[in-house]
């Protein structure tokens, strides 16, 4: 009788995914479903990128070098110039995506056993990437009535032991939309210092940012070339999820040295990809203006949509493109499962993220669903439209 690891077993399901045969099976019975449980954008591609791309001339598909394939590595710091930041070639490792960007980085800087300080709710598939690297999360809880914002970093700093190695941010945040302002980054650094840890950001939404508190980069912070690790990605900004573009940036060359262990082991990010991540850098900035005001209609939409439904508790996110809401429910796993598997208003469904998946702590968020801002606000009308009816019909409403 064969077996599957204690690790596996251990692993849940990501809360973003794990209800997808429920919409399968919504589709084949001719129900339409509205995709808000996941970050896949409906917005195209740059065409420009994708016509470079298949104007490329390729004879044989070969192996990229390892930290990324070098006209693309030597072309980024122009795209972290028209924000102000300074950064060379030899500070970019290229990854699969954001997604091994941030494997990676615990590979390299953590032990099995060692801690990492996480705000939660958190984008669920940190949980997953510290599992591989046997690490402990250890959340800092932060709630809706404060928007989630960051709980005052004394929190943070009580929960650091011997055995914390880094503290993860992901800024603008996926989840919850928050902005982290620079006067909490500059906090956070002073204790990262003092301490010899790192402090991880994940800058993945870094053009998502849509109140007047400016964007500050990780990298923009004074004095921390040893501390900070920046992961990023082309999926979220150029609309390019498959294209499996990411990054690591940090000024720490030792941690680089460690973290191409790794990425030799894995042979080479995505070619194809980073041939249309390196067009994508010759966008005019305009590409990503008009994107991120199409997504601040969509969050306007969706927040005043939201708060007209009676009972649901919901802010205006400052970021990103998501949305954590508290709905009058008893369970949202249940409650998601009922919208894909007995519910449709003419025809239709919605697809949402249930909350808890998205902490650490047992027992949270288990009214709390995620919603992706990623569809058109015609089809978020129509999505929201599901919702409203859905929570009036739902049995199980509070
Ligand atoms: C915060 C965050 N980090 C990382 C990822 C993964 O990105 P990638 O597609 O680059 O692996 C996502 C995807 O949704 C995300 O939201």
């Amino acid at each position: 009788m064969t077996k599957v690891s204690n690790r596996s077993q251990q692993l849940s399901l990501s809360p973003i995914r794990k209800l997808v045969p429920f919409a399968d099976a919504a589709e084949a019975r001719g129900t339409k479903v509205y995709y808000l449980n996941i970050g896949q954008p409906d917005i195209k591609t740059p065409p420009k990128a994708i016509q470079r791309l298949k104007e490329t001339p390729i004879d044989i598909l070969k192996y990229s070098p390892s930290s990324g394939i070098n006209s693309y590595r030597k072309k980024l710091p122009k795209y972290f110039k028209r924000y102000g930041i300074q950064v060379v070639p030899e500070d970019i490792m290229i990854t699969t995506g954001a997604s091994e960007a941030i494997f990676l980085s615990l590979m390299a800087i953590m032990d099995i056993g060692d801690e990492l300080i996480i705000p939660e709710p958190f984008y669920a598939n940190y949980s997953g990437f510290a599992a591989m690297a046997g690490v402990k999360i250890v959340p800092v809880t932060s709630s809706i009535e404060n928007n989630f914002a960051l709980p005052p970093v004394h929190f943070i700093q009580e929960k650091i032991t011997p055995k914390t190695k880094a503290i993860l941010l992901c800024n603008p945040n996926n989840p919850t939309g928050y902005v982290y302002p620079r006067s909490v980054l500059e906090e956070l650094s002073s204790i990262v210092k003092a301490k010899g840890i790192y402090l991880i950001i994940d800058e993945v939404y870094r053009e998502f940012v849509y109140n007047d508190t400016p964007f500050c980069s990780g990298l923009e912070l004074p004095g921390m070339k040893q501390e900070i690790v920046i992961v990023d990605s082309i999926s979220k900004r150029y609309s390019a999820c498959g294209a499996r573009v990411g990054s690591i940036i940090t000024r720490n060359h030792a941690l680089l040295r460690a973290i191409l262990k790794y990425a030799q082991f894995r042979l080479s990010s995505p070619g194809l990809g980073q041939i249309l991540a390196e067009a994508a850098i010759d966008l005019a900035p305009t590409y990503l203006e008009e994107v991120t005001t199409e997504y601040d209609r969509r969050r306007q939409h969706l927040f005043a949509r939201l708060s007209a439904i009676p009972k649901v508790i919901c802010y205006l996110p400052e970021g990103a493109f998501y949305l954590f809401a508290q709905l009058p429910i008893d369970n949202a796993d249940r409650f998601c499962q009922w919208l894909l598997e007995s519910f449709s208003h003419e025809g239709q469904t919605v697809m949402l993220a249930p909350g808890s998946g998205f902490y650490a702590s047992p027992g949270l968020g288990e009214k709390e669903i995620r919603i992706a801002y990623v569809l058109n606000t015609k089809d978020l009308d129509a999505a929201m439209d599901c919702l409203e009816i859905a929570l009036a019909k739902y049995p199980g409403r509070d």
